[in-house]
C-alpha cells in the first residue's frame, strides 16, 4: 500500500454537504503517513463545529478498511480557519443565485409610476400560475415590499451555511418569497444610505439570501437614473428588466431615461418590453367602463416609437391602492387589475 493507492481510496468519500465532492477533490486530505500495516490521515475542516466531521472520519476510515483490510487507521482532524472568507459584502458571490432561473429587474424612469405595485402583484401572479418566484425589494431608499405585502414587522432568520457565511432566509407569504432592506430598519424609520452603503444593502438583498430553486427572481429596483444609480443596477445579476410607465405623453422622456440606463455600457441588460400602468380608469360599481383619463393608447404609442413591446396594460383601480396599503396583493383577488396582472404573469413566462 502506498500513498497514490490511499489518495485512491479517499476518493470514495464524499462530501454531502458540499454536492457530494469528495474529500481529495475538496483538498481536505492534509497528510498521509504510512508505518508498515498503519496509516495516519489527517483531514483538514474549514470550521471547528463542522457537523459531519464524525461522518467524514469514520468514512475515511472505512474506505482504508475495506480496501486494506486488517490495517490500523488512524484518522485526525485539524481546523484551518478559512471559513470567515465571503462575509465581506464586496466578495459575495453569486452562487446562492445557482437555483434561479430567471432574474428580471422592474425598473421606471422615475418614482411613483406604480414599480412596487407591478413588481409584487407580478410576483403574486406568477405564483398563482404555478412557479416558484421570489422578489428582492431593492429600493434602499424606500422598501415597500413589507407594507404593500403585510410583512413588516416580520424579522427574517439569519443562518450560517456550510462554509461558515451568513445567509438570510426570505420571508414567504402569498406563495412568494420576499425579501426586503425594509425588515431590517424600524417602521417609519429613515434609511438613509450613502453610494457605496446602499450598494452594499442592495448587494445583500440578493445576493446573501437563501432563495433556493425558483423559476423567477424578480427585482424592484431602486428608483432613479444617475450616475450612482447606473453603478447600482450595473452591480445586480439580473438578466432583463420590465420598464413601467404610465400613458401620458410626457412620460415618454422618462421611459427613455429608464431604456437608456438598461442600455449603458455598464448595465447592457435585455429589456422584454414596456408595462403601461394607469392605462385607464375603471370605476369599481361599473367595471366594463374604461376612462381615459391620461390618454388612450399612449403606452402602445410609446412602446411603438422606442421599439419596445408593450406587455401589459393595468387599470387604474381604487381597490388596487386599497389592497396594496392593506397589504393584500390585488392580483390575489378576481378583479379587472388582477386579471391583468395574470395576464402579464402568462406572458413574461413565455418570453423570459
Ligand atoms: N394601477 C393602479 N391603480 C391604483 N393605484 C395605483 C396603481 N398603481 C399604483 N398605484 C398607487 O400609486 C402609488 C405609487 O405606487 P408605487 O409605490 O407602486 O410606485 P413606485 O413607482 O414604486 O414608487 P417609488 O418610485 O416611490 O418606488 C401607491 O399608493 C399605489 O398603491
Ligand atoms: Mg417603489
Amino acid at each position: 500500500m502506498n500513498r497514490n493507492e490511499i489518495m485512491q481510496w479517499l476518493r470514495e468519500v464524499r462530501h454531502p454537504a458540499k454536492g457530494d465532492r469528495d474529500i481529495v477533490e475538496l483538498g481536505m486530505v492534509e497528510n498521509i503517513e504510512i508505518k508498515g500495516e498503519s496509516v495516519e490521515v489527517i483531514l483538514s475542516f474549514p470550521k471547528r463545529r463542522d457537523p459531519l466531521t464524525e461522518y467524514l472520519v469514520g468514512s475515511t476510515r472505512a474506505s482504508i478498511i475495506r480496501n486494506a483490510p486488517g490495517c490500523k487507521v488512524e484518522v485526525k482532524c485539524v481546523v484551518k480557519e478559512e471559513a470567515k472568507k465571503k462575509q465581506n459584502v464586496n466578495e459575495l458571490g453569486t452562487e446562492e443565485l445557482a437555483g434561479v432561473k430567471h432574474i428580471i429587474g422592474v425598473a421606471s424612469g422615475k418614482g411613483g409610476v406604480g414599480k412596487s405595485t407591478v413588481a409584487v402583484n407580478l410576483a403574486v401572479a406568477l405564483a398563482r400560475l404555478g412557479y416558484k418566484v421570489g422578489l428582492a425589494d431593492a429600493d434602499v431608499y424606500g422598501p415597500s415590499v413589507p407594507v404593500m405585502t403585510a410583512t413588516n414587522g416580520i424579522q427574517p432568520e439569519a443562518i450560517e451555511d456550510e462554509d461558515g457565511r451568513q445567509l438570510i432566509l426570505p420571508i414567504e407569504k402569498y406563495g412568494v418569497k420576499w425579501m426586503s432592506i425594509g425588515y431590517f430598519a424600524d417602521d417609519g424609520q429613515a434609511l438613509i444610505w450613502r453610494g457605496p452603503m446602499a450598494c452594499n444593502a442592495l448587494k445583500q438583498m440578493i445576493l446573501q439570501v437563501r432563495w433556493g430553486e425558483l423559476d423567477f427572481l424578480l427585482i424592484d429596483m431602486p428608483p432613479g437614473t444617475g450616475d450612482i444609480h447606473i453603478s447600482l443596477v450595473g452591480d445586480i445579476p439580473m438578466e432583463s428588466a420590465i420598464i413601467v410607465t404610465t400613458p401620458q405623453a410626457v412620460a415618454l422622456a422618462d421611459v427613455l431615461k429608464g431604456v437608456n440606463m438598461l442600455r449603458n455600457e455598464r448595465v447592457q441588460r435585455r429589456i422584454l418590453g414596456l408595462v403601461e400602468n394607469m392605462a385607464w380608469f375603471t370605476p369599481a360599481e361599473h367595471p366594463q367602463e374604461k376612462y381615459y383619463i391620461f390618454g388612450k393608447d399612449g403606452g402602445l404609442e410609446m412602446a411603438k416609437s422606442i421599439g419596445l413591446d408593450l406587455l401589459a396594460q393595468i387599470p387604474l383601480v381604487q381597490s388596487l391602492r386599497e389592497c396594496s396599503d392593506a397589504g393584500e396583493p390585488a392580483a390575489l383577488g378576481s378583479g379587472p387589475d388582477a386579471a391583468a396582472f395574470l395576464d402579464l404573469a402568462g406572458t413574461i413566462a413565455k418570453i423570459a
